[in-house]
């Protein structure tokens, strides 16, 4: 592309484009946004010839990078055979192996699995889920319609996952027409303080409460905020003591994200219901899924009035079951998680170094993925952040911040060489904000 294609097609896009996440006036105004041509392994490559590090993994989807030659073989070879099928009442051999893959790596208990095609819907099928199956089971004189999360969460944009957001620049405008939700304090600012709260909020109100929703470990686009794995063991014990579910969202932690293949295998826990999406489609395809126990599956059995009258027009879609097969068998044949052992010792290394500097405060990291704070300021829309993202992508590579949160999310497989350029490029980029 010449630099005036490129120029043309950014003043075509401010005119015709909503971008998400974008305060668009002043997007019109000034923003030059990166026209990307092209993307492989762990590099994005723009309209003008440059070659950039992908420290974000697009929006932490493309956990093999970009165009991994097996995904894109799976896509062309499903392509020439079945695109689309209604999965009501319909099967296909996609959607069972799919199915059969991932409840061969799911946590213990797990049984049947829900296609839907995004985080959102995914918890959002977890939700709904919930509530049918208490009101189909339920002793409690009262419904069980509540649902417990945390302060910082995040799980995603439809209006009934939105409820369970904690971030406030993502749920004030739709606060009045959100359901009824406590957000809890999260254990990744004060264990106790969490611990306590969700214990005397269960005691209190288990009856009307469906479910307590966690990520596990990491709360993504909260900040990355990263807790212990004593919090799940004890939100485990409290939700089976209470008789309420306990939904993992899954979809930015599993797939290896954290070291394991999901968040909570590190605290040996199993849910009621897990939302997976993001990585296991690999970067190619909305795809989604949420995996439900045998207790909450068989709930759902009987007349027909007890079903799950749940779906999206694209669900079980035959391409993005096709390709997230393949994803799992690369990760076996490549041992990915293994192998990002190096890498989680290099971001660990790296993020410790970083906390020496005067202006960074809480650097921390788990497995792939490794944030820190600049100055004191919290909440997405701060802008410490942009300022790191607007030089690293100048010297070379793509950190989109979250407020003042600085972090790194690369593909598991990003060769060492890229991790190597990627770590120095932010270090001379936060130095250079720091010092400025
Ligand atoms: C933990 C978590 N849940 C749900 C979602 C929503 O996923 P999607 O954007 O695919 O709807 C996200 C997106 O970032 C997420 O991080």
């Amino acid at each position: 592309m010449t630099p005036e294609e490129r120029a043309q097609l950014v003043e075509r896009d401010k005119k015709s484009v909503w971008h998400p996440y974008t305060p668009m006036d002043e997007y019109r105004r000034s923003g030059q946004p990166l026209v990307i041509e092209r993307a492989s392994g762990s590099r994005l490559y723009d309209a003008d010839g440059r070659s950039i590090i992908d420290g974000n993994a697009s929006w932490w989807t493309s956990l093999l990078g970009h165009n991994h030659p097996r995904l894109v073989k799976a896509l062309q070879l499903q392509s020439e055979k079945l695109c689309h099928t209604s999965l009501a009442g319909v099967t296909h051999e996609p959607a069972v192996q799919f199915a059969e893959a991932i409840l061969a790596h799911a946590p213990p208990g797990l049984s049947h699995v829900f296609f839907s095609d995004n985080g959102s819907t995914a918890v959002e099928a977890a939700l709904k889920m919930a509530v049918q199956y208490w009101a189909q089971h339920s002793v409690s004189t009262q419904k069980k319609t509540r649902f417990l999360s945390l302060e910082g969460a995040f799980h995603g944009d439809t209006l009934g996952v939105t409820a369970l957001g904690g971030v406030s620049a993502f749920r004030a405008p739709f606060a009045s027409l959100t359901m009824p939700t406590v957000h809890l304090p999260s254990p990744a600012v004060d264990m106790e303080r969490a611990l306590d709260a969700l214990e005397d909020e269960l005691k209190r109100g288990a009856d009307s409460i469906a479910a307590l929703v966690l990520e596990p470990l990491i709360q993504g686009a909260g900040g990355m905020l990263i807790y212990k794995d004593e919090y799940l063991i004890q939100a485990r014990k409290m939700c089976t003591q209470y008789d309420v579910l306990l939904i993992l969202d899954e979809v930015f932690t599993g797939y290896g994200r954290t070291g394991k293949f999901w968040a909570c295998s590190h605290s040996g826990i199993s849910p009621d219901i897990v939302a997976t999406a993001k990585g296991l489609s690999g970067g190619l395809l909305p795809f989604a899924a949420t995996l439900a126990s045998s207790k909450i599956f068989d709930g759902f059995l009987g007349d027909a009035s007890r079903a799950f009258y749940y779906g999206h027009t694209y669900c079980g879609n035959p391409l993005g079951a096709r390709i997230a097969t393949e994803v799992l068998s690369v990760y076996e044949d490549e041992q990915v998680i293994e192998r990002s052992q190096t890498s989680v010792l290099a971001i660990e290394k790296f993020f410790k170094k970083m906390s020496q500097k005067n202006g960074v405060t809480n650097a921390r990291s788990l497995g792939m993925c490794g944030a820190l704070n600049l100055g004191q300021g919290e909440g997405y829309l701060e802008r410490g952040g942009w300022k790191v993202f607007d030089l690293a992508l100048a010297r070379g590579a793509y950190v989109r911040p979250l407020g003042n949160v600085v972090y790194l999310t690369p593909p598991l497989n990003i060769p060492s060489e890229d991790l190597r350029s990627l770590l120095q490029i932010v270090e001379e980029s936060v130095n250079e904000v720091l010092e400025s």
